[in-house]
């Protein structure tokens, strides 16, 4: 097992990508605290999990909302005693074009993908450099390296992380702890669901896999980055996207 006795909090884990990385982070050993604003979700995954045997916690946090967050790491602790991993997964969209993209709808991205991260990694940073070690990884996207019609807010954000993950991977080399980036392109979850059709043909017909991604894909991603295999590897942005951006 790759992650064995391993602590790791993955945010946004009630759904979707996060979940599936929680899954594969729990067969591979790691204790995983599922943290995610989406209670009902979180909650009945959690309790799944432990039914087949796996050490796992729900943990209700918003990212974007600092004392919220420092609860969810004082809980991690307090469970678990000590923190090995942070997947910075939570993530959502409020598109519209540039002509009509609200205010509110600008801030409230900026407020949970890029304030959300920020707080996360201040929040347990204190606890890697403590051990001598830790592995961040942060969800960036296809949107935020190349830019995508009806997103000015997420794609700034997700550049915007990478640039934090840079940052960090400078600042935080040398106290034992790698930061990377996993950059998907449009993968099968609720987040997709809402595009158009003809704006996923169009994506599909520059994908030269032929497929969206499957949150396996993005999953085992995360997991490589989190693992003793990575342990050469900061500051790098993983493109998993069947190709897209070339
Ligand atoms: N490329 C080029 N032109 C596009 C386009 C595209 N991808 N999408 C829309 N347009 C054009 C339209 O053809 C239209 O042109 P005309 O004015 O000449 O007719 C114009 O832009 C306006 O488009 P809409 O009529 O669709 O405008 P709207 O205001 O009703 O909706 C929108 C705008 C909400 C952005 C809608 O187009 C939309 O939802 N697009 C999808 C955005 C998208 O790709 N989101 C990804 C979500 S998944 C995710 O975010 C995960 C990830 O990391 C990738
Ligand atoms: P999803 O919508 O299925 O899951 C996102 C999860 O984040 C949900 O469980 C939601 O409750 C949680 N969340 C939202 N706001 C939160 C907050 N303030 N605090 C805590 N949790 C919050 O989306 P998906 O697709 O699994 O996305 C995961 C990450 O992957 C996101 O960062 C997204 O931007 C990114 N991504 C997704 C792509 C896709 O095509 N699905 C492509 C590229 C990146």
């Amino acid at each position: 097992m790759r992650l064995e006795n391993k602590v790791a909090i993955i945010t946004g884990a009630a759904n979707g990508i996060g979940l599936e990385a929680a899954k594969l982070f729990a067969n591979e050993g790691a204790r995983v605290v599922l943290a995610d604003y989406d209670e009902a979700a979180g909650s009945k995954e959690a309790e799944q999990l432990r039914a087949e045997g796996k050490d796992v916690l729900f943990v209700q946090v918003n990212v974007a909302d600092r004392e919220s967050v420092d609860l969810m790491v004082s809980k991690t602790i307090e469970a678990y005693g000590r923190i090995d991993i942070l997947i910075n997964n939570a993530g959502i969209t409020r598109d519209g074009m540039l002509t009509k993209l609200s205010t509110e709808d600008f801030q409230r991205v900026l407020d949970v993908n890029l304030t959300g991260v920020f707080q996360c990694t201040q929040a347990v940073v204190p606890h890697m450099i403590e051990q001598g070690s830790g592995k961040i990884v942060v969800t960036s996207s296809v949107s935020g390296v190349y830019g995508n019609v009806g997103q000015t807010n997420y794609a700034a954000t997700k550049a915007g992380v990478i640039g934090m993950v840079k940052t960090w991977a400078k600042e935080l080399g040398r106290k034992g702890i790698n930061v990377n980036a996993v950059a998907p392109g449009f993968t099968e979850t609720n987040m997709v669901a809402a595009v158009p059709d003809k704006v996923i043909q169009q994506m599909l017909a520059m994908v030269p896999l032929q497929r969206l991604g499957k949150p396996e894909d993005i999953a085992k991603a995360y997991l490589y980055l989190s693992s003793s295999d990575s342990d050469y590897v900061t500051g790098t942005v993983l493109n998993v996207d069947g190709g897209i951006m070339m």
